[in-house]
């Protein structure tokens, strides 16, 4: 045995769900005591430690960083010294065999933290993010989710420059201490894994609310920023309050702590943090004003408040056994939180937009090299795998138990999951036991959802025998190979299924003698299966996946009649739009293919785009609906529908410029006439106002394809009325891709308006820098070298760098500058921050898709990253497995 001190740097490792162990020692209680100082922190962290049964004098392994400075290992008070230290933590030998306690200190830099995991500073204040390995980088612990314990944490600082010291749970004891210095204790007494550690200490000012729960008690509610903030935290405490309300009332689960905190943080990697009792969010979801904030960040707002509350029972109450069952809490959290904003606002825009946002993210990564299932089976760095994968396609899968089971059915598999497990750590299996057997159901075909990566490809024909009164659908699935998974097996797609009858109204569904109301869920788990529906009177059209039933790609022989009708008459919202998406995405993708000499508009698009413009002046038009119907699908959704090897960004944007363009000059008096009827007076945030303003601001959208001088002219005069920022960057949006002193006057007035503000700066530096416009690399250079730009804050990045890689002339330059630029970027990112550099370098994932030109540009920069000695675990992880 030695007391190695080294700490020699390991090779990135991969792990294995199938090498899952149980923990051979349980951490019963820890105590963790911070002296935060302004070189160094100290942290002692006492454990009290239980052998299992079957520990046999096994050697404990403790996670730590290389960043972290061991300063002593005592066990019963008495200096350890069995153990080993290397890269990645240390393994303790000789270990009691009996309970006993664990002392560890260590001292830490949070001032140099630039990676913004485990405790660090962001504007001078202390704050931590622990998932999903940053507990690692305070102390050496046992840092996987399975190992559940109490924690006790008491908070030692500077008290006149760290007023506010926060830890989770209840506030048990606080003081003044000699030398300017105060303390606070906190004690959580639920069981919970290291990754929902917190603390924060700084010098915040703080908003509160009150919440009576369902059983009467009272909840403390408290939202902390820097004061100049505080009158920015009304929206996200009405968000949060609305949420405890809705999880009451649609689950029966009531908050379970007397105290409920929320801290905003400038530097922060992801959207926000679940920590329990102190939820740490990126100021930028929030802070909100009319003035400051648009419509979509007051619902993102909405959405992400309410997702890291639900996290208190699904993801903290009961938590993931490892790392591959992230979705088990994420898959399931984003499905509460989409209900719950499909609650609270219009359900089926927020579906369509949640679809929207799965196709052009989610299925591109399932097609591409770092394909993966939901529940992953390996991994280099788990940072990589909080992908709209493990979450957005996990949302999709949990959503499906809904349809097969119906509410109620889905509610009886909640209770059981959370009778059975409260408390526990546990997998994605659980849950689907829990559903199946509170049920009684037999889902068997269901489970490779979790297990198989890749987008099914359903083809659903259907066809109608007038001498039978049948119409017969017939389906069959293919799960396209991806890597590391060749061959594949069907699975279980509930496919929603309507007919419409001539009169445009749904006929009553009748298969096998069993009658299934107006929407039929077919249970379609074979290679090919048949449904015939019979006493079929007239020959209808069919409306398949209803509602996006099933996260597949899905293919049918409606025909454009079909779907212009579908479009007019589906009772299924999402449908009604997806039929006009569906006609939209078949031109665009018919005129990239043809190129330039093939662009011809059609004319029966035009008309029904007409028509559903036409339908905004209705008194109960749903104007929401409208500004999503009226969207030509993205310049993203197209690539990705296209051949590997054949994109070639300019081609898709120009055959989608001329969609828009020519509806824009066909329609322009009605978006015109639409746009002036639905500019408010003054600003109001009801639901009616909201909908009117994505109305207006789609029609400016369309008009500013126009090449006309009073556009911009109109446009510009709507920027400076504006009286909310919803408004405002609709203008400025709309001006950017213009080569016309409007544009420049309106982002000059925009910076001289908001300079001070970091998060409208965001706006401001995403808009210039995914502009279209020629040559615009020089202009985004300038903005990275200028003073509203910062590469350490995360924001700042995704904004400018992030816009840049949304521009398909300029990050796709065809001389391979943009490429050349990003990979700068992500090299200069990688020593800084390994998870912002990994989200960047993502960019170049799909290089493959591209004609070769691009394609081997984007690979050149790839190979030049990855020779790049030192290069981060979750960059090289990245990189290698797109080049594999
Ligand atoms: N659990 C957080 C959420 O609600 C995300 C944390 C992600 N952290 C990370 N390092 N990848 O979704
Ligand atoms: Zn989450």
């Amino acid at each position: 045995m030695t007391t190695a001190t080294e700490t020699p740097t390991e090779a990135p490792k991969t792990i294995y769900l199938k090498d899952y162990e149980r923990p051979a020692y349980a951490f019963e209680r820890v105590n963790l005591d911070f002296e935060l100082g302004e070189a160094t922190t100290t942290v002692t962290s006492t454990i009290r430690v239980r052998p299992a049964n079957d520990a046999n004098g096994k050697s404990l392994f403790l996670n730590g960083d290389e960043s972290v400075e061991l300063a002593a290992i005592e066990v019963d008070g008495a200096k350890f010294t069995t153990y080993e230290r290397t890269g990645k933590g240390i393994t303790l030998r000789a270990l009691p065999t009996e309970a006993f306690d664990l002392r560890v200190t260590t001292t830490i830099k949070p001032q140099e933290n630039t990676a913004l995991e485990g405790l660090y500073k962001s504007s001078g204040n202390f704050c931590t993010q622990c998932e999903a390995e940053g507990f690692r980088r305070i102390t050496f612990y046992q840092d996987r989710p399975d190992v559940m314990s109490i924690f006790t944490t008491r908070i030692t600082a500077d008290k006149t420059k760290y007023p506010v010291l926060l830890g989770n749970g209840n506030l048990v004891d606080s003081g003044d201490l000699e030398g300017g210095k105060h303390f606070t204790v906190w004690e959580d007494p639920w069981a919970k894994p290291c990754y929902l550690f917190a603390l924060v200490a700084g010098d915040l000012g703080m908003v509160e609310d009150k919440f009576k729960t369902m059983t009467g008690k009272e909840v403390t509610l408290r939202i902390f920023t820097e004061t100049h903030n505080l009158d920015k935290c009304a929206h996200a405490m009405t968000s949060l309050i609305k949420s405890m309300k809705w999880d009451e009332d649609t689950y029966g689960l009531e908050y379970d702590l007397e105290l409920f905190n929320i801290v905003a943080v400038d530097d922060f990697n992801m959207g926000a943090m679940e920590n329990k009792s102190l939820n740490i969010f990126n100021s930028r979801l929030v802070l909100a004003t009319p003035q400051s904030a648009t419509d979509a960040d007051y619902a993102a707002i909405e959405g992400v408040v309410a997702h890291e509350y639900f996290h208190n029972y699904t993801g903290n109450r009961v938590t993931c056994r490892d790392w591959f069952q992230l979705s088990l809490k994420e898959g399931l959290t984003v499905y509460r939180d989409q209900e719950f904003s499909a609650d609270m606002n219009s359900r089926g825009v927020k579906r369509i937009g949640d679809v929207s946002r799965l196709r052009m993210a989610q299925f591109a990564q399932d097609a591409g090299p770092m394909a993966h299932p939901i529940r992953p089976e390996s991994y280099i760095k788990m940072d990589n795998f909080y992908t709209v994968t493990v979450y957005e396609k996990g949302a999709e899968v949990v959503r499906m138990y809904e349809t097969l089971l119906g509410k109620d059915g889905f509610r009886k598999g909640m209770d059981l999951y959370f009778e059975r497990h409260d408390g526990q750590a546990v997998t994605t299996e659980d849950f689907f036991a829990a559903m199946c057997d509170a049920n009684g159901a037999d889902l068997s075909t269901f489970k490779p959802w979790y297990s198989q990566a890749g987008t099914p490809r359903v083809t659903a024909n259907g066809s109608y025998d007038a001498a039978a009164k049948t119409f017969t659908l017939e389906c069959s699935q293919v799960v396209p190979k991806t890597p590391g998974q060749d061959s594949k097996v069907p699975v279980l797609c509930p496919i929603a299924v309507g007919l419409v009858g001539p009169d445009g109204a749904d006929m009553n569904l009748t298969i096998d003698g069993k009658s299934h109301g107006t929407t039929a869920v077919l249970r379609f788990d074979q290679a090919s299966a048949t449904y015939t529906f019979t006493g079929v009177d007239a020959k209808p059209v069919p409306s398949i996946l209803r509602n996006f039933s099933a996260p597949v790609r899905l293919t049918t022989n409606l025909t454009q009649d079909d779907l212009l009708f579908l479009m007019a008459n589906d009772s299924d919202a999402f449908n009604r739009w997806e039929a006009g998406q569906t006609l939209l995405r078949n031109l665009c993708l018919d005129l990239i293919k043809g190129g330039e000499q093939s662009f011809k508009m059609n004319d029966a698009i035009t008309a029904a785009m007409r028509t559903i413009l036409s339908g905004a002046k209705a008194a109960d038009a749903d104007k929401a609906f409208i500004a999503r119907a009226m969207m030509v699908p993205s310049e993203g959704e197209l690539s990705d529908m296209l051949e590997e090897g054949t994109v070639d960004p300019a081609a898709v944007h120009a055959a989608r410029d001329f969609v828009m363009k020519t509806l824009a000059t066909e329609l322009r008096a009605e978006l015109e006439a639409t746009a002036q009827a639905n500019s408010a007076a003054v600003y109001s945030n009801e639901p009616a106002d909201r909908a009117a303003r994505s109305l207006k601001n789609a029609c400016i959208g369309y008009l500013s394809y126009l090449d006309a001088p009073e556009i911009a002219a109109m446009t510009y005069e709507r920027y400076v009325a504006a009286d909310n920022m919803t408004d405002k960057i609709a203008a400025l949006s709309a001006l950017s891709g213009k080569d016309c002193d409007e544009r420049i006057k309106a982002i000059d007035a925009f910076y001289a308006e908001w300079s001070h503000d970091p998060l409208v700066m965001n706006k401001w530096l995403s808009i210039q820098a995914a502009s279209s416009l020629p040559n615009n690399l020089a202009n985004v250079r300038a903005l990275a070298a200028g003073s509203a730009f910062d590469i350490k804050n995360p924001n700042k990045v995704y904004s400018l760098i992030g816009g840049f890689c949304a521009s398909p002339t300029n990050f796709h330059a065809i001389d391979g500058s943009g490429y050349e630029f990003l990979a700068d970027i992500v090299l200069e990112l990688d020593d800084l921050n390994g998870q912002v550099a990994s989200r960047m370098v993502s960019a170049f994932t799909r290089w493959r898709k591209f004609e070769p030109t691009r394609a081997s540009a984007m690979k050149a920069q790839l190979e030049r990253i990855a020779a790049k000695t030192g290069l981060s675990e979750n960059v090289f992880e990245i990189v290698s497995k797109s080049l594999e």
